[in-house]
């Protein structure tokens, strides 16, 4: 694998491989690599957990990390991004990072680069370590994604996770559905519609999505929203014993979500985050593999997990 861009370019196998691995580091730890190695996290949209989680994720491999800011780099003197990735590569990054706005930006970085390129979110476009870390957090509860009903609900239109992980699950066999408003739902992604009501009651995942007001076009309040659309606590009374709450977060707390749900006992919103680590060191030392740049932890003698 040279590249983290799309789930449109990844197995079952690989997907199931990458949860393996991440599960494994996170059970047994892994040592970081023995030479000088650089990773460019280059975010040109804000973000907590991902920038923050691939900064741990390098310093547990023992990459060092260059940091960029936007805002303070020759962006502002009209470099361009590839410009500004080639430059990174040019002063010694083995791994490059890239959120940014405009979907395709991580996929063209990744045809030019002669490094890794790995996908931190690109505009309305996809978010594939968000959804490996989802996926891992359902492999923990489930031991299996075959046969499990999984309901991604809320704005899915303008949802990059959404997009990721409707594609990643349904190749691993699980039944995926949506839930929401009309108008935010993507019939691009060709899956099917349930109400909430009917939605809380059979899934076995409710993947909630937060409402990405910053990439609506119309600017409308959320009042009510709650109430017709969103996890209040009467219909997660209404959910199956053993079924799970997810969400990429960040949180609208009392928006999509009940205030009181974020962190109830079904919930496993700041379990994803945990595992957003795990997951990203997954990411990073196959991909070094896939430039020949080997680690101790020998991929090839694990057994892949079972879907
Ligand atoms: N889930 C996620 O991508 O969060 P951040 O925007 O904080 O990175």
């Amino acid at each position: 694998m040279k590249h983290f861009v799309s789930m449109k370019h990844l197995t079952a196998g690989e997907l199931l491989q990458l949860v393996q691995l991440a599960t494994d580091i996170q059970v047994l730890g892994v040592s970081g690599y023995r030479e000088q190695l650089f990773a460019a996290n280059l975010f040109f949209e804000p973000s907590t957990r991902t920038k923050m989680s691939f900064t741990v994720a390098e310093r547990k491999l023992g990459l060092e990390v260059l940091d960029f800011a936007a805002e303070a780099s020759s962006v502002t003197k009209g470099e361009t991004v590839y410009d500004t990735a080639k430059t990174l590569q040019s002063i010694g990054a083995s791994v490059l990072v890239i959120r940014h706005p405009e979907e395709h930006t991580a996929a063209m970085l990744a045809e030019k680069l002669d490094i890794p390129v790995i996908n931190a979110g690109d505009g309305k476009g996809e978010h594939p370590t968000q959804c490996l870390l989802d996926l891992m957090t359902i492999y923990q509860e489930y031991g299996r994604f075959e046969g499990l009903k999984i309901v991604i609900a809320g704005d899915i239109r303008h949802s990059r996770v959404a997009r990721s992980n409707a594609m990643a699950l349904r190749k691993l066999g699980a039944h995926v559905f949506a839930a929401g408003k009309s108008e935010w739902m993507d019939e691009t992604l060709d899956i099917p519609v349930l109400s909430m009501d009917d939605a809380v009651e059979q899934c076995d995942v409710m993947m909630l999505l937060r409402i990405q007001f910053e990439r609506h076009e119309t600017k409308g309040g959320s009042a009510g929203y709650l109430d017709q659309y969103g996890l209040t606590k009467a219909r997660e009374q209404k959910m199956q014993q053993r079924a799970i709450i997810m969400h990429p977060a960040p949180v609208n707390r009392g928006i999509e979500i009940d205030d009181s749900l974020v962190e109830a006992p079904r919930s496993r919103i700041f379990r994803q985050m945990e595992n957003g680590v795990a997951a990203r060191m997954a990411v990073i030392i196959t991909l070094l593999e896939g430039w020949g740049i080997k680690h101790g932890y020998n991929l090839n003698k694990r057994e892949t997990v079972n879907s």
